[in-house]
Protein backbone atom coordinates (compact mmCIF):
# COMPACT_ATOMS: atom_id res chain seq x y z
CA UNK A 1 0.00 0.00 0.00
CA UNK A 2 3.00 2.47 0.82
CA UNK A 3 4.49 1.51 -2.50
CA UNK A 4 1.67 2.50 -4.34
CA UNK A 5 1.02 5.82 -2.48
CA UNK A 6 4.68 6.77 -3.29
CA UNK A 7 4.22 5.58 -6.76
CA UNK A 8 1.26 8.15 -7.08
CA UNK A 9 3.00 10.94 -5.30
CA UNK A 10 6.27 10.54 -7.59
CA UNK A 11 3.47 10.64 -10.83
CA UNK A 12 1.51 13.57 -9.15
CA UNK A 13 5.29 15.51 -8.92
CA UNK A 14 5.86 14.74 -12.24
CA UNK A 15 2.95 15.95 -13.68
CA UNK A 16 3.23 19.39 -11.67
CA UNK A 17 6.93 19.60 -13.32
CA UNK A 18 5.76 18.57 -16.72
CA UNK A 19 2.58 21.41 -16.45
CA UNK A 20 5.40 23.59 -15.08
CA UNK A 21 7.72 23.30 -18.46
CA UNK A 22 5.01 23.37 -20.47
CA UNK A 23 3.42 26.72 -19.17
CA UNK A 24 4.88 29.75 -21.43
CA UNK A 25 6.76 32.02 -20.33
CA UNK A 26 8.33 29.57 -17.37
CA UNK A 27 11.20 28.50 -19.52
CA UNK A 28 14.03 30.70 -19.71
CA UNK A 29 14.92 30.72 -23.28
CA UNK A 30 16.73 32.64 -26.21
CA UNK A 31 13.18 33.21 -27.46
CA UNK A 32 11.68 34.62 -24.56
CA UNK A 33 14.66 37.44 -24.96
CA UNK A 34 13.35 40.91 -26.19
CA UNK A 35 12.95 41.02 -29.70
CA UNK A 36 16.15 42.38 -31.57
CA UNK A 37 14.81 45.38 -33.45
CA UNK A 38 17.61 45.83 -35.50
CA UNK A 39 17.00 45.96 -39.02
CA UNK A 40 20.78 45.06 -40.35
CA UNK A 41 23.66 42.59 -38.98
CA UNK A 42 26.66 44.72 -39.20
CA UNK A 43 30.34 44.08 -38.21
CA UNK A 44 31.46 46.54 -36.08
CA UNK A 45 35.16 48.05 -36.94
CA UNK A 46 37.43 47.19 -33.63
CA UNK A 47 38.63 50.71 -33.63
CA UNK A 48 37.38 54.54 -34.40
CA UNK A 49 39.73 57.16 -35.90
CA UNK A 50 39.15 59.94 -33.04
CA UNK A 51 36.53 62.01 -34.98
CA UNK A 52 34.69 58.70 -35.12
CA UNK A 53 34.96 57.88 -31.52
CA UNK A 54 33.36 62.01 -31.05
CA UNK A 55 31.01 61.16 -33.81
CA UNK A 56 29.96 57.98 -31.95
CA UNK A 57 29.18 59.54 -29.12
CA UNK A 58 27.19 62.67 -30.62
CA UNK A 59 25.35 59.62 -32.29
CA UNK A 60 24.04 58.09 -29.66
CA UNK A 61 23.20 60.65 -28.00
CA UNK A 62 21.17 62.15 -30.77
CA UNK A 63 20.37 59.80 -33.36
CA UNK A 64 20.57 56.19 -31.74
CA UNK A 65 17.10 56.48 -29.99
CA UNK A 66 15.95 56.26 -33.57
CA UNK A 67 18.52 55.02 -35.95
CA UNK A 68 19.74 52.32 -33.30
CA UNK A 69 23.19 51.64 -31.43
CA UNK A 70 25.52 51.62 -34.26
CA UNK A 71 22.81 52.77 -36.79
CA UNK A 72 21.90 49.45 -37.19
CA UNK A 73 18.00 50.54 -37.50
CA UNK A 74 15.18 49.74 -35.43
CA UNK A 75 12.05 48.26 -36.71
CA UNK A 76 8.81 50.37 -37.01
CA UNK A 77 11.19 53.66 -35.96
CA UNK A 78 13.88 54.24 -38.07
CA UNK A 79 16.20 52.74 -41.08
CA UNK A 80 19.48 51.66 -40.48
CA UNK A 81 21.90 54.25 -41.71
CA UNK A 82 24.68 51.38 -42.27
CA UNK A 83 22.90 50.55 -45.53
CA UNK A 84 23.93 50.75 -49.33
CA UNK A 85 21.02 53.19 -49.72
CA UNK A 86 23.08 55.59 -47.70
CA UNK A 87 26.71 55.26 -49.83
CA UNK A 88 28.62 58.02 -50.31
CA UNK A 89 27.41 58.14 -53.96
CA UNK A 90 23.72 58.40 -52.98
CA UNK A 91 23.32 60.08 -50.05
CA UNK A 92 26.74 62.58 -50.02
CA UNK A 93 28.11 64.20 -46.54
CA UNK A 94 25.41 67.10 -47.40
CA UNK A 95 22.42 64.78 -47.08
CA UNK A 96 23.58 64.34 -43.75
CA UNK A 97 23.88 67.75 -42.68
CA UNK A 98 20.08 68.96 -44.51
CA UNK A 99 18.55 65.59 -42.53
CA UNK A 100 19.63 66.79 -39.53
CA UNK A 101 18.59 70.76 -39.99
CA UNK A 102 16.00 70.53 -41.85
CA UNK A 103 14.31 66.78 -40.85
CA UNK A 104 13.16 64.51 -43.61
CA UNK A 105 10.25 63.96 -45.53
CA UNK A 106 9.85 59.75 -45.11
CA UNK A 107 10.46 58.55 -48.94
CA UNK A 108 12.86 55.34 -49.15
CA UNK A 109 11.05 53.45 -46.20
CA UNK A 110 7.46 53.02 -44.31
CA UNK A 111 8.59 55.03 -40.84
CA UNK A 112 7.45 58.59 -41.72
CA UNK A 113 9.37 61.61 -41.65
CA UNK A 114 12.41 62.52 -39.25
CA UNK A 115 11.98 65.81 -37.18
CA UNK A 116 15.29 68.13 -37.69
CA UNK A 117 17.49 67.31 -34.76
CA UNK A 118 18.07 70.45 -32.89
CA UNK A 119 21.31 71.65 -31.30
CA UNK A 120 24.00 70.12 -32.85
CA UNK A 121 26.40 72.17 -35.09
CA UNK A 122 27.85 71.22 -38.88
CA UNK A 123 31.01 70.60 -37.51
CA UNK A 124 29.06 67.81 -34.76
CA UNK A 125 27.49 66.42 -37.64
CA UNK A 126 30.34 65.81 -39.09
CA UNK A 127 32.19 64.13 -36.63
CA UNK A 128 28.51 61.76 -36.91
CA UNK A 129 29.60 61.33 -40.84
CA UNK A 130 32.61 60.51 -39.96
CA UNK A 131 31.79 57.65 -37.65
CA UNK A 132 29.07 56.48 -40.18
CA UNK A 133 31.34 56.24 -42.88
CA UNK A 134 33.72 54.46 -40.77
CA UNK A 135 31.07 51.78 -40.07
CA UNK A 136 29.95 51.75 -44.11
CA UNK A 137 33.25 50.95 -44.81
CA UNK A 138 33.69 47.93 -42.56
CA UNK A 139 30.48 46.63 -44.03
CA UNK A 140 31.92 46.99 -47.79
CA UNK A 141 29.57 50.35 -48.11
CA UNK A 142 32.10 53.07 -49.62
C1 LIG B 1 12.75 60.67 -34.28
C2 LIG B 1 13.50 59.65 -35.00
C3 LIG B 1 14.78 60.05 -35.68
C4 LIG B 1 15.88 60.69 -35.12
C5 LIG B 1 16.07 61.19 -33.69
C6 LIG B 1 16.86 60.76 -36.16
N1 LIG B 1 16.37 60.22 -37.32
FE1 LIG B 1 17.32 60.16 -39.10
N2 LIG B 1 15.68 59.36 -39.98
C7 LIG B 1 14.53 58.98 -39.32
C8 LIG B 1 13.63 58.38 -40.27
C9 LIG B 1 12.25 57.80 -39.93
C10 LIG B 1 14.26 58.40 -41.53
C11 LIG B 1 13.77 57.80 -42.86
C12 LIG B 1 13.07 58.73 -43.82
C13 LIG B 1 12.80 57.99 -45.09
O1 LIG B 1 11.80 57.26 -45.19
O2 LIG B 1 13.61 58.10 -46.04
C14 LIG B 1 15.54 59.04 -41.31
C15 LIG B 1 16.47 59.28 -42.33
C16 LIG B 1 17.74 59.77 -42.12
C17 LIG B 1 18.70 60.01 -43.17
C18 LIG B 1 18.49 59.85 -44.69
C19 LIG B 1 18.20 61.19 -45.30
C20 LIG B 1 17.82 61.15 -46.75
O3 LIG B 1 18.18 62.10 -47.47
O4 LIG B 1 17.15 60.20 -47.19
C21 LIG B 1 19.85 60.43 -42.57
C22 LIG B 1 21.15 60.80 -43.24
C23 LIG B 1 19.58 60.50 -41.15
N3 LIG B 1 18.29 60.10 -40.90
C24 LIG B 1 20.50 60.88 -40.21
C25 LIG B 1 20.20 61.11 -38.86
C26 LIG B 1 21.14 61.62 -37.91
C27 LIG B 1 22.59 61.93 -38.21
C28 LIG B 1 20.48 61.76 -36.72
C29 LIG B 1 21.00 62.31 -35.41
C30 LIG B 1 21.62 63.60 -35.45
C31 LIG B 1 19.12 61.30 -36.95
N4 LIG B 1 18.98 60.91 -38.25
C32 LIG B 1 18.12 61.30 -35.97
C33 LIG B 1 14.27 59.15 -37.98
C34 LIG B 1 15.10 59.77 -37.06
Amino acid sequence: MRATQAILLLLGAAALVFWFLMEPGNLVTQSAAEPDPAIVEIVVPETLSANGQIGKTVFEAACAQCHGLNAVGQADVAPPLVHIIYEPSHHGDEAFQRAVANGVRGHHWPFGDMPPVEGLTRGDVQMIIAYIRELQRANGIR
